[in-house]
């Protein structure tokens, strides 16, 4: 199965796709301080939460990548719902490939999807080459809360604890902000998507790819209660470029 289409199942009923609240991020809003003047730039936007709440309550103008079709279906048609289309410019492209111009936005926001331009430091040398000098940035991601890694979870590549997650998104400045996930936002990240599952299962017993995808929700529930709840934390940090 296609992983655009994977989520799009799994996530079918998140509004953010991460395990965090709309509390945490209207506190990340408020703290960013943006106004109707600016420009801000969102890599891996997901379904569009963050954007249009943003938008509606600032005003600000925002430019959003995606590469999932599914997810930019229902950001843009939640946009225009919420009367914030205008406001946000949802480019469909691949955040390792997309050409961004130098010093352009006024603050940048890649909530868990530094993957989306090829890991942690190629995002933020992005960032530090697009948005303007001294603009804000908010990056969520993971951290590793053990010493050790089992090896099943190799494929994540190094993972900081959240110490070094911190100093690597500061770069030569101090932190403004950190907003840390607690096991109950995991669960309830997690876990929605086991019921999403359940749902498209149920509700598409002939489907070319439903084996598929009972096969890889059990693993991704193994994979969750066995490796990452245990080892992986999540938090988003503010900093200045
Ligand atoms: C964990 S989700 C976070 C979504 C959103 N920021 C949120 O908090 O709800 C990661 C997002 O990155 C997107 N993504 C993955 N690879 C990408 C790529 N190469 N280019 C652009 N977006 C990508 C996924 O489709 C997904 O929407």
């Amino acid at each position: 199965m296609h992983f655009t289409r994977f989520w799009s199942i799994v996530e079918a009923t998140h509004d953010i796709s991460n395990p965090c609240t709309p509390q945490k991020l209207d506190r990340l809003i408020d703290l960013m301080g943006f106004h109707a003047d600016q420009h801000i730039l969102d890599i891996g936007s997901g379904r569009g939460w963050l954007d249009i709440r943003i938008a509606e309550r600032t005003g600000a103008r925002i430019t959003a990548i995606e590469i999932n079709p599914w997810f930019n279906e229902v950001a843009r048609l939640r946009a225009q719902r919420a009367g914030v289309h205008e406001r946000i410019d949802i480019i469909e492209a691949d955040g390792r490939t997309v050409t961004l111009t130098d010093q352009t936005y006024d603050a940048g926001l890649c909530i868990g999807a530094s993957f989306a331009v090829g890991g942690l430091a190629p995002l933020l040398d992005t960032f530090r080459r697009v948005v303007k000098p001294g603009g804000l940035i908010a990056v969520g991601d993971i951290f590793r809360i053990t010493d050790t890694l089992p090896a099943a979870l190799d494929e994540l590549g190094p993972v900081p604890t959240l110490a070094g997650l911190v100093d690597q998104i500061r770069g030569d400045h101090e932190p403004l902000e950190m907003l840390v996930a607690t096991l109950e936002d995991w669960d309830r990240y997690e876990t929605r998507k086991w019921q999403a599952a359940q749902q498209w299962i149920a509700a598409n017993p002939t489907d070319p790819e439903h084996d598929d995808l009972v096969t890889a929700v059990a693993t991704m529930r193994h994979d969750y209660l066995h490796y990452e709840r245990p080892h992986i934390g999540w938090a988003i940090v503010v900093a200045r470029v």
